[in-house]
């Protein structure tokens, strides 16, 4: 199993979206909700560790797309180095490539990766996913608010001209984490956590226009 201070080499450089705290947040839930649901406890931890590894060369612009294939082939080459027996090595393998929003179905996912899932899309929302979806958009040189467009709230993308705030990204993508979730322990906290980060936007949308 790697340790935290190797793992943290992985993660040095990385912005404030992805950083190693970012793992050490989805660590601790993914942990949680293993124990919860009866899942492997190791495959876990370790996919986690190994999950962002490979994002890329340290700045706020470098290629996402991609980053979970990069991640599991360099998770490969570290537990193999380390002894792991091969069958295990793509049970970490197959949470890490499992992890993404937008690019994967939920049917045929083991346990682990349900967990590993989850854990790193709850780190999407409350408090945490208020933050992190203010500092992509300042990394990104995007504004924190602007009211979408009725053609963005239909699912029909932006009208010519509109930014992708983070209150798009909240809209768009973020409210919708909760019913992706895909273990019961997980639901739980996705309920509690949209809350916490409804308000949040529902609030800086007042604030933004001197209502509050
Ligand atoms: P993942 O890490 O699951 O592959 P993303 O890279 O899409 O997913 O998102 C990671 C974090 O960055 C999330 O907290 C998300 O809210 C934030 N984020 C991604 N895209 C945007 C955006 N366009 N505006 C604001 N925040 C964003
Ligand atoms: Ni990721």
């Amino acid at each position: 199993m790697p340790t935290l201070e190797q793992a943290r080499e992985w993660y040095r450089g990385a912005d404030a979206v992805h950083d190693f705290d970012h793992v050490l947040r989805v660590l601790a839930l993914a942990e949680r909700i293993a124990q919860a649901e009866g899942a492997d406890l190791p495959i876990v931890r370790a996919a986690v560790l190994l999950h962002d590894a490979a994002l890329g060369e340290n700045d706020a612009t470098r290629a996402r797309s991609g980053h979970h294939e990069r991640s599991a082939d360099f998770a490969r080459q570290v537990l193999t180095a380390e002894g792991w027996e091969a069958a295990r090595v793509e049970r970490v393998v197959d949470c890490i490539l499992a992890h993404r929003f937008r690019e994967t179905t939920q049917a045929e996912k083991s346990l682990e990766a349900k967990v590993v899932y989850d854990a790193d899309k709850l780190d999407a929302i409350g408090a945490v996913g208020a933050a992190r979806a203010i500092a992509f958009a300042a990394l990104h040189g995007n504004p924190f608010h602007r009211e979408p467009s009725a053609r963005f709230r239909r699912g029909d993308g932006l009208e010519p001209g509109e930014v992708h705030s983070a209150h798009h990204e909240f809209e768009f993508k973020l409210a919708r984490i909760p019913e992706r979730l895909n273990t019961e322990s997980a639901k739980a906290l996705g309920r509690e956590r949209l809350q916490v980060l409804r308000e949040f936007f529902t609030r800086l949308g007042e604030e933004s226009q001197g209502r509050a």
